[in-house]
């Protein structure tokens, strides 16, 4: 359709048909039978409403959504077609590893690879519109969706947000194969205090501007269609009644033009929030922040019409907003075929296919941290007997919270991954995943009352067992970690480590086998602290996704060479969070931090190591003055593999601005390469460091440099002391 065909389409509709058009209902609407219960409950929904809304959460399926499309086009007075929107976070059917796993390849040609996988499963299902990528930056790991997230830094974060974006929308919507991106949640939704789910945000103004909105701009700029509004309280005001944030900085600064949906249920929540009194004024506040579409609350629907004739709410608002909706129809062809890409012959071919799933393979292997290989624990060697002991051997749930649509039933276990590779090893389930008598997961999942009970009785005989099989083998390697619904939303944790029977499970085995390897699968980093002074090697698999097996099978006998690196620091002791690499001096850098506890982490950003060895040379610059604005320095290191394997190195640049108008980070990741190296090869790795990058906001809040001194460090990880200094004039 021409802008005027949709501006044409927008002045046929009525006031009631265009608040409808903003609302989103979740998939029980057109599914359960029962409607006045469960989420819909709240909603008073009725056939006239259910005829004019706009767009549909979660429903997803090429039959399905063909089916919901066509009863409504025939229900709906002007023909305008419902929008599919699902959370498609890492991966569709094939699951691909978790965001957070994804951050660590420091790989984002890869990282856009699995977007467009991801869509292309997710638009052969009849899907529209996915809720990635979350690009909230996370500085404490109890927050459960640190697993969405990409890690702790700005820069980072802002590089695989765009190429997610990139992946899921190419050049066009309307190509096949595509999905709209949705960028969340705006704004500061990752720093919650205490790292509690959906807690207040307390950020300065400058550290908002500079660390925490990057990241978001930078997926806005790369063309997102959708952004969607945070839960949480900046400045005390919640994100989805934000006019200053939505209006002023998310339209205006960064030049956002897509339609802005609230999160579920966010914009009823404006009453308890204390911020609306009613579901009135709580429609009135959103629609004047700028949010274009309610997703799951009647407030909309029901409360705007009303103000609106009333005069009470300006008309243009509603307007604009319809409009902007329907501009993303239309770019996703969905006038011309509301079905688009959701074919079930499509679905044949694509979902959980080859190509797929020896991508999701190859992802988990790069995301894979090696934190520690004493002794050449690993890679293993198939000449001797390995004792694989823990609850994770035959686990399906490999994938994460988020893997909403997939089934465990096609997730390639690690016990399976293990037997095609080197059959006949010994096997034993030692402890379950979850405590005996742990009754609920992330807040609100109950733990059935069968489950816990044979947890709780079977626990004695399942560590004779595995001591036992600890005793008769060369290594052991214990697969251990949190259950794949512990980290997510609502999955805050107050307590990140290893549960208790498992870290029993782990001291039993050691004292009858020392030649421990351990290998955590969890959605977050965990402190590992002890559990890493027992074991020689540990592997930290993440959430690894469906080919989650294999991967860590491969990396175990050394089939792929362990190349991924943290990008959240591993704290030493919960006591440290929040702990990140870009922090500030104090003015006493020399002191400890702590009187109990060390003041440095466990494992830093940016650490991995490699079954092989790089040699870095020094940091050469090509000149020490950076002169003009459009002046460059290169700055460069040779990297050589020295040892005997084939390796991945994700070369590290950081820079301190080592005096300014406000205190400055004492580094801060810049840029970063990874490059390929066969064993005995040399290669040199370039850098660009341009004024653009030295900016920041000034004492007088301007973004821009300050002359001075500057550091620049190359290294393998954010505590290299490879240095060098350059000034800018
Ligand atoms: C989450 C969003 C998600 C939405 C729809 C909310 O609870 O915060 O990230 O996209 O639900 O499922």
């Amino acid at each position: 359709m021409t802008k005027e065909e949709l501006l044409h389409l927008l002045h046929q509709m009525t006031t009631q048909e265009k608040c409808r058009e903003l609302m989103q209902l979740p998939m029980e609407a057109f599914t359960d039978t029962d409607i006045s219960t469960g989420p819909c409950e709240d909603l008073e929904l009725t056939d006239e409403k259910m005829a004019q809304v706009g767009s549909i959460l979660s429903l997803t399926g090429a039959e399905w959504t063909r089916k919901v499309q066509e009863e409504h086009l025939k229900n709906n007075r002007l023909n305008i077609p419902l929008l599919f929107m699902a959370d498609i976070i890492n991966g569709y059917k094939t699951i691909f590893p978790i965001p957070l796993a994804q951050g660590c390849t420091f790989d984002p040609d890869l990282v856009r690879q699995l977007a467009e996988a991801a869509a292309r499963e997710g638009a052969a299902a009849g899907v529209h519109v996915t809720f990635s990528p979350m690009a909230d930056l996370v500085r404490d790991p109890r927050w459960g969706r640190v697993m969405e997230s990409t890690g702790e830094d700005p820069y980072l974060n802002g590089i695989m947000a765009e190429q997610m974006v990139k992946g899921y929308q190419g050049d066009d919507l309307k190509e096949e194969g595509r999905l709209a991106a949705c960028v969340k949640h705006f704004a500061g939704y990752g720093a919650p205090l205490g790292g509690r789910e959906y807690n207040q945000v307390e950020l300065s103004e400058r550290t908002l501007l500079e660390d925490y909105l990057p990241a978001y701009e930078k997926a806005v700029r790369a063309g997102a269609r959708l952004v969607m509004s945070s839960f949480n309280t900046l400045e005390r005001v919640p994100s989805t009644g934000n006019r200053k944030l939505m209006r002023e900085i998310l339209r205006g600064k960064m030049g956002f033009q897509g339609v802005l949906i609230s999160d579920y249920a966010a914009v009823k929540e404006l009453i308890a929030h204390g911020l609306a009194e009613n579901e009135a004024e709580a429609a009135r506040l959103a629609l004047e922040a700028g949010v274009d579409i309610d997703m799951m609350s009647r407030c909309y629907s029901d409360f705007l019409c009303g103000q609106i004739e009333r005069g009470e709410v300006a008309q243009e608002l509603l307007d604009e907003a319809v409009l902007r909706v329907l501009e993303l129809k239309n770019d996703l062809g969905l006038f011309e075929n509301p079905f688009k890409d959701g074919s079930p012959e499509k679905e044949k071919e694509l979902l959980l296919c080859e190509k797929h799933r020896s991508l999701a393979q190859r992802a988990a292997e790069e995301s894979f941290v090696l934190l520690k290989n004493e002794e050449n624990m690993l890679p293993l060697s198939k000449e001797e007997t390995t004792a694989f002991i823990g609850p994770f051997g035959e686990e399906k749930g490999l994938l994460g919270a988020w893997a909403l649509f997939a089934d465990r039933e096609d997730t390639v276990t690690m016990k399976e991954g293990v037997e095609r590779l080197c059959p006949g090893q010994i096997w034993a389930k030692g402890c379950e995943i979850l405590e005996p008598g742990q009754k609920w997961l992330r807040g609100y999942i109950p733990i059935t009352e069968e489950t816990w009970k044979q947890t709780a009785e079977t626990a004695e005989e399942k560590l004779i067992e595995a001591v036992e099989a600890a005793g008769k083998a060369d290594r052991v390697v214990l697969l251990l970690g949190e259950q794949e619904l512990e980290s997510g939303e609502s999955g805050s944790c107050g307590r990140i480590g290893l549960p208790p029977s498992q870290m029993k499970l782990l001291k039993a085995v050691v004292q009858v086998n020392p030649n421990l390897v351990l290998v955590v699968f969890s959605g977050r980093p965990l402190i590992l602290t002890e559990a890493c002074a027992y074991a020689k090697a540990v592997l930290f698999a993440w959430m690894p996704g469906t080919q989650g097996g294999p991967a860590v099978a491969n990396v175990l006998y050394g089939c792929s060479n362990p190349s991924g690196k943290l990008t959240e620091t591993f704290p030493y002791h919960m006591g440290q969070i929040p702990v990140y690499y870009s922090d500030f001096a104090t003015g006493r850098p020399q002191m400890p931090g702590y009187i109990d506890i060390p003041k440095e982490p466990l494992y830093p950003f940016g650490y991995g190591l490699s079954y092989t060895e790089y040699a870095y040379s020094p940091v050469k610059l090509d000149q020490k003055v950076l002169d003009s604005q459009t002046d460059v320095i290169h700055a460069s290191v040779r990297v050589k593999n020295t040892g005997s394997m084939e390796g991945r190195e994700a070369v590290q640049l950081y820079i301190q601005d080592v005096k300014g108008s406000v205190s400055r980070p004492v580094r801060q990741l810049k840029g970063f390469q990874k490059i390929s190296l066969a064993p005995g090869e040399e290669k040199e790795v370039r850098f660009e460091i341009r004024e653009e990058m030295l900016r920041f906001w000034t004492i007088d809040m301007e973004y821009r440099s300050e002359p001075g001194q500057f550091r620049v460090w190359i290294g393998t990880d954010s505590r290299t002391e490879n240095g060098e200094e350059f000034y800018l004039r």
